[in-house]
């Protein structure tokens, strides 16, 4: 029986991991210079979790979701998002005691039962940041300078920074209302989706993909004019600092997100080189959803990036070895030469060093092959003469150059040898 994976999930491969290992070192370095630590968080949650923080008329929860009945007849999702499980990870173990800001990251696949194509997937990996324990704007503003700083790290300059705010309790409300009384005299020419969208969660026709939608959203009120004054103060108070640190960014009022629990601040780093599916990461303030779960008054901010997309816009250059060479490849002649370069090996790794060999054993033309296809710094021989003399023939697979060393004398040759290089 032949089994093939599931559609929209992929696997990662050797020669493709070497750069996700390497976006992640990065991210990790980058992100504890902010005092960011990193959390792991359960794959799968209670599904009230989810319905209840990202919202019961978002698409994630009314389409997306990977919901399931497990045995004990418990209502369980695969998450499709890390800051739920991030906030009910705050409440569970108390972080919020003592009172301080909480700076948390996480990494791995989320799930959305989306149509696959280029860009999205239904497993994907995200990198998340979630903030917590302050409104303060310097936290939005430091959160989407880390992250700019993460992406120039990582060689990407094209990037674009777009924000918008959606206001809070007090101005979403009258906002909405404003938004529906305007989006009422387009409802024919709206598409199907916008007109369902139209009675339960009318801020996304703002970020209708439809390009007919897209024409009449530019004409529609915007929340950026109906920010009750302290909304307007703290825009513009995140535009000020993002300008003290010199970070380009546009405003986008047409930016609404997909998830519900957000609050003033939103931003979105698009790339402009991936069609449709351009978003490499969003976020933004989240200031009320542990009160929801029935934790004290937290004001947090974080965003998540999307591996995938992320990868496929890097510049890849020398600094990623895709092909993870070995440091010393063993010829094995005979028979006898079996258990002394068993031995050998196992010594050589202990010392350090990467060690392959050619399982198949076989001639010497054909190890030397093998050798020569793992691209290996150095051979080393080890056949009847060797074991009889105890000396080995080191050969540097670049230069070409030998050398006969006892096998005590070999890990200080290669090491001098391989910190020349
Ligand atoms: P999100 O915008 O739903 O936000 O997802 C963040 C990123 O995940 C997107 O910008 C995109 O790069 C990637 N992504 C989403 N869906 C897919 C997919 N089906 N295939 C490939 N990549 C995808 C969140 O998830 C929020 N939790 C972000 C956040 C954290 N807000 C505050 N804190």
């Amino acid at each position: 029986m032949k089994i093939q994976s599931i559609r929209g999930v992929k696997d990662i491969l050797p020669g493709d991991i070497e750069k996700w290992q390497w976006v992640e070192e990065i991210a990790r370095n980058v992100f504890s210079k902010y005092g960011f630590k990193e959390i792991r968080l359960p794959i799968f949650e209670k599904t009230a979790l989810f319905s209840k923080s990202i919202g019961e008329t978002t698409d994630i929860v009314e389409k997306e979701m990977y919901t399931f009945t497990d045995r004990s007849d418990e209502q369980i999702t695969l998450r499709p998002e890390g800051t739920a499980s991030v906030v009910r990870a705050y409440i569970e173990h108390k972080m919020y005691n003592p009172p301080s800001v909480v700076k948390l990251y996480y990494m791995g696949p989320m799930f959305r039962y989306e149509r696959p194509q280029a860009g999205r997937f239904r497993q994907f990996y995200q990198i998340g940041i979630e903030a917590m324990g302050t409104d303060n704007p310097a936290v939005d503003v430091e959160v989407m300078t880390l992250l700019i700083e993460f992406f120039r790290e990582l060689g990407l300059m094209e990037l674009e920074l777009q924000i918008n705010s959606l206001g809070c309790a007090e101005c979403r409300p009258k906002y909405r209302e404003t938004l529906k009384d305007a989006i009422r005299a387009h409802l024919d020419d709206l598409c199907q989706n916008c007109n369902q969208r139209y009675e339960r969660n009318p801020l996304r026709v703002l970020d209708c993909k439809v390009e007919r939608d897209r024409e009449i959203a530019k004409e529609l009120p915007k929340t950026k004019d109906h920010l009750c004054e302290p909304c307007q103060t703290n825009f513009k108070q995140v535009q000020n600092l993002l300008d003290t640190t010199g970070t380009p960014y546009s405003l986008n009022s047409l930016l609404v997100r997909g998830l519900d629990y957000y609050s003033r601040t939103t931003f979105e780093v698009v790339s402009t080189g991936l069609g449709a599916q351009n978003a490499i990461c969003g976020g933004g303030r989240y200031d009320s959803l542990v009160e929801e779960f029935e934790g004290p008054p937290t004001p947090c901010f974080g965003f998540a990036l999307g591996m995938e997309r992320l990868i496929s816009v890097i510049p890849f250059g020398k600094e990623v070895d895709l092909e993870s060479r070995p440091d010393i490849f063993v010829v094995s002649l005979g028979d006898e030469a079996k258990e002394p370069t068993f031995k050998l090996i196992h010594d050589l790794r202990k010392e350090g060093f990467s060690v392959d060999q050619d399982y198949a054993g076989g001639s010497m033309k054909s190890q030397m092959r093998k050798a020569n296809k793992s691209a290996a710094r150095f051979s080393l021989i080890v056949g009847e003469n060797e074991l009889k003399s105890g000396k080995y023939l080191l050969k540097d697979m670049e230069t070409g150059s030998q050398q006969e060393l006892p096998a005590n004398d070999l890990p200080k040759a290669v090491r001098e040898q391989l910190a020349n290089s």
